[in-house]
């Protein structure tokens, strides 16, 4: 085990247990319900782990101190994948044949789940990821779900919005082509843009990481479309902004949840006004489930307002205590079978199902970067 990688669940959480009467961790004994999760809580996409960490954790904390599921409190076992390729492999890997979890919870980044996913398949571990969009994710296999939408859905809402709220008849696409994700929405995005008439402009690619984007940004500029589509996540995104405006270049810039992080607005600054992105949910819709869950988050951690990643944290290991109920028991198996009928579930993202391909239908929204805020814009029902 390398040190650093293993957050035995977290403080907080370990002091729940103690409350409940163990000793931590290791409780042994089979005393405790134990559940997986995998997260980036460091490096380059640290926004991402941390925040459904958050939410999975206050689920977890939840549910325990209403006296835990069927008679025994959950431990949470969260693995540190640094956002780091063959790290997620490693840590399933152990959660399952170490720590023998009965489920796994994460990941949020697609090229991540996707890296899990046919592990947890193969050894008959039910997982659930919160966040990834990516539409191949669960056809992994049936033991694998998502309590998000897809980027089938998302892609075609966002040409749909290039067509009708942007009004753009040529759009170029600029892709991350280190990202499952990326190229996936890219994909949906092109076809249903195309379908809808509008052209697709200069298409060009990078990697996540990278911190020149002008090459590219220069190629666009001189094809003149009427918006940019970037797929991307917030670190990236936020750079390429920035150096769109440092050319000069005044059309509108729109991508996917992957935009979503408070640090898009902490790096990109004045770069990011106007500009859009679709996502899961916003803090401020209103439902009570989503104002019961933003409380009880700000009360948990510091004030903090909780993004679409922490919400589908939460909503992941929700239903997974849901999914034990109704199984009336930890089976993997059975457990399996009583994810695949979550019907009508209310989570705190929104009230979902789980469809045939064990993806959620859902709502998605579109928000907007006004005075250096997320503005809500308008929802995009399935
Ligand atoms: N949907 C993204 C992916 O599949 C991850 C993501 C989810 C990012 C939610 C931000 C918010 O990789």
């Amino acid at each position: 085990m390398k040190p650093g990688t293993f957050i035995c669940s977290s403080a907080a959480s370990l002091a729940g247990l103690i409350a409940l009467g163990l000793s931590g961790c290791k409780s042994g004994g089979g005393d405790t319900i134990k559940v997986g999760e995998f997260a980036s809580l460091t490096g380059k996409e640290a926004t991402f782990g941390t925040s459904s960490h958050e939410g999975t954790l206050l689920a977890i904390e939840e549910l325990n101190a209403a006296g835990g599921v069927l008679g025994k409190p959950l431990e949470l076992l969260t693995e540190d994948d640094q956002t780091k390729a063959g790290e997620p492999a490693n840590a399933v890997n152990k959660l399952i044949s170490k720590d023998g979890v009965v489920a796994i919870l994460g990941e949020v980044a697609s090229s991540r789940s996707l890296e899990a996913a046919p592990i947890c398949q193969l050894n008959k571990i039910p997982m659930i990821s919160p966040a990834s969009t990516n539409p191949t994710v669960t056809q992994e296999g049936d033991y694998i779900f998502r309590v998000c939408f897809t980027d089938t859905f998302q892609g075609a809402a966002l040409a749909n919005f290039a067509s009708t709220v942007l009004k753009a008849k040529k759009v170029a696409v600029l892709t991350d082509v280190k990202s499952d994700y990326s190229k996936g929405l890219a994909k949906s995005f092109k076809q249903k843009f195309s379908a809808n008439g509008g052209q697709i402009g200069s298409e060009l690619d990078f990697n996540g990481g990278d911190k020149d984007f002008k090459g590219q940004l220069t190629a666009i500029k001189s094809d003149a479309p009427d918006a940019i589509f970037l797929p991307g996540y917030y670190n990236d995104v936020a750079l390429i902004c920035i150096q769109a405006k440092q050319l000069g270049m005044n059309i509108p810039i729109f991508g996917g949840d992957g935009w979503e992080s408070e640090s898009l607005l902490t790096i990109g600054k004045d770069a990011m006004e106007n500009h859009y992105f679709s996502t899961h949910c916003s803090s401020d819709q209103g439902t009570p489930e989503m104002t019961k869950f933003v409380a009880a988050y700000k009360k948990r951690f510091n004030g903090k307002t909780p993004d679409a990643m922490a919400v589908l944290g939460y909503d992941s290991a929700m239903v997974l205590a849901d999914a034990m109920k109704r199984a009336g028991s930890t089976a993997p198996a059975k457990l399996r079978d009583a994810i695949a009928a979550t019907q009508d579930y209310s989570g705190a993202s929104g009230t979902f199902s789980l469809n045939a391909d064990r993806d959620a239908v859902k709502a998605l929204v579109f928000i907007q970067i006004k005075d250096g805020k997320f503005t809500y814009n308008s929802t995009v029902n399935p």
